[in-house]
Order: structure tokens, then sequence, then C-alpha cells
């Protein structure tokens, strides 16, 4: 499974992928309309990153026309792992296949059904990002959902990845892990509530403590 970040917060990113194995980053206009970073300085750091990870960031034009057009731009100014966020609505599946004619990778968001996801699929769309969270606070089973898009762009051979999007919960990773989702983006808390179990850390105590009765301050290499 493919794990991205889901921030603009620079610190937060560094921190993040010092660690973590991360493949991408992804932000939408309410994320960047959020940040706190100089949106040029945000860019200059995205750019260095996309040189190792892919980037998934959202147009803010409303035509295809527009849409695509911001996509070359950004393309053009980020590199081969950017993908351009199209939001799933006429406009948006008119765009998909003109973007993808023109060397543009897409990343079709905002999707809150399977058939949404069938038709960004069916346009030539990369990834599709259903929204998880979003479908759990209107009672819609967001993991239920995502699971029924991988099994539909899996029934009909598309290559299409599923980009698990929106998430408030380690359970929701987990469960969406089970149901075969290609790729998930989650905030840097999420990240680390990921591998948090407290009994490792107690585990880890221990085998500290064992080794300090016995051999104290050694390390195990003093011993070869
Ligand atoms: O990129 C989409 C995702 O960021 C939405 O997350 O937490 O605002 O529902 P959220």
């Amino acid at each position: 499974m493919q794990l991205l970040l889901d921030t603009a917060d620079l610190n937060a990113i560094k921190e993040i992928i010092s660690i973590y194995p991360i493949d991408g980053l992804t932000t939408n206009p309410s994320i960047l309309a959020a940040s706190k970073w100089d949106l040029k300085d945000t860019f200059e750091q995205f750019r260095q990153l996309g040189r190792h990870l892919s980037l998934h960031l959202q147009t803010t034009a409303r035509t295809a026309e527009n849409i695509v057009e911001q996509g070359r731009a950004l393309t053009d100014n980020f590199g081969d792992g950017f993908h351009l966020k199209i939001p799933i609505c006429e406009e948006g599946i008119k765009a998909i296949p003109m973007a993808k004619a023109a060397g543009i990778k897409v990343t079709a968001t905002a999707v809150f059904t399977p058939l949404q996801a069938l038709a960004a699929a069916k346009a030539g769309a990369d990834y599709v990002a259903p929204y998880v969270n979003r479908l759990d606070n209107i009672c819609a089973n967001g993991v239920a959902e995502v699971g029924n898009i991988t099994v539909i762009l899996r029934n009909y051979g598309y290559e299409t990845k599923v980009l698990g999007a929106s998430f408030k919960n380690v359970q929701q990773l987990y469960d969406l892990s089970l149901a075969g989702c290609h790729a998930v983006t989650v905030t840097p808390a999420l990240v680390k509530a990921m591998i948090y179990h407290p009994y490792t850390d107690k585990s880890i105590e221990l085998f500290d403590h064992d080794w300090q009765e016995r051999f104290g301050d050694s390390h195990i290499t003093d011993y070869l």
C-alpha cells in the first residue's frame, strides 16, 4: 500500500519523511488556505521533495480547458512525480482525457460514490481519491464504499489506483488495507498513530531494563 502525506505543514513533512516510508504528498485548496506557510516557499519545498515523491496538487480552475492549462503549467514546474487533482464534476470528467492526452498525470478527487470512481477510471484517471471519513460522517460507510470501488476497478481491469483520503483514525486505514486499497493519504498525526502501541513501548522498556541489569551500559556490538 502506498502511503502519502496529506498536509502542507513543511516542518511536519520534513519530520515524517525522515522517519517513515512515505511515497508522496497531497494537498487540497482547504489545506493550502489553512497553512501558515508562504505558498511560494511551500511550492519550493514541494519542488525539491517532488524529485523523490509523487506530488498531488488540486486544480483551482473550473472549466476543462483551464484545468488542463493549469495541469500543463504545474507539471512543467513540479516535474515527473506531479499529479493534477481534478474534482469529479462534469468539467472534471471532461478534463481527464484531455489532461492525459497532454501527458498530465491525474488524480480524480472528491470522490464519494463507486460510480464516480468508475467514470473517472473510464476517463483515464491514474488515481481516484474517495473521502472515507466524510462518508462516515454522513453514515455512508466510507470503508465499504472504497472496498466496492476497488472491486469494480478490478472487475473491469482498470489500472486506475484507489487513493483513500480523509481519515480520522487508524481503524479506517486498517480496514482499507484489508479491502485492497492501493494507496492512502493521511495526516502526520495518523502516520505516527499507525505504529503506536503501548505494549510495544513497554516491551522496549523491558528489553532495556533486562539488558542493563546484566550488561550495564555496554552494547551488543561490544561483545563481538
Ligand atoms: O484530500 C482530501 C482530504 O484531505 C480530505 O480530508 O479530513 O478534510 O475530510 P478531510
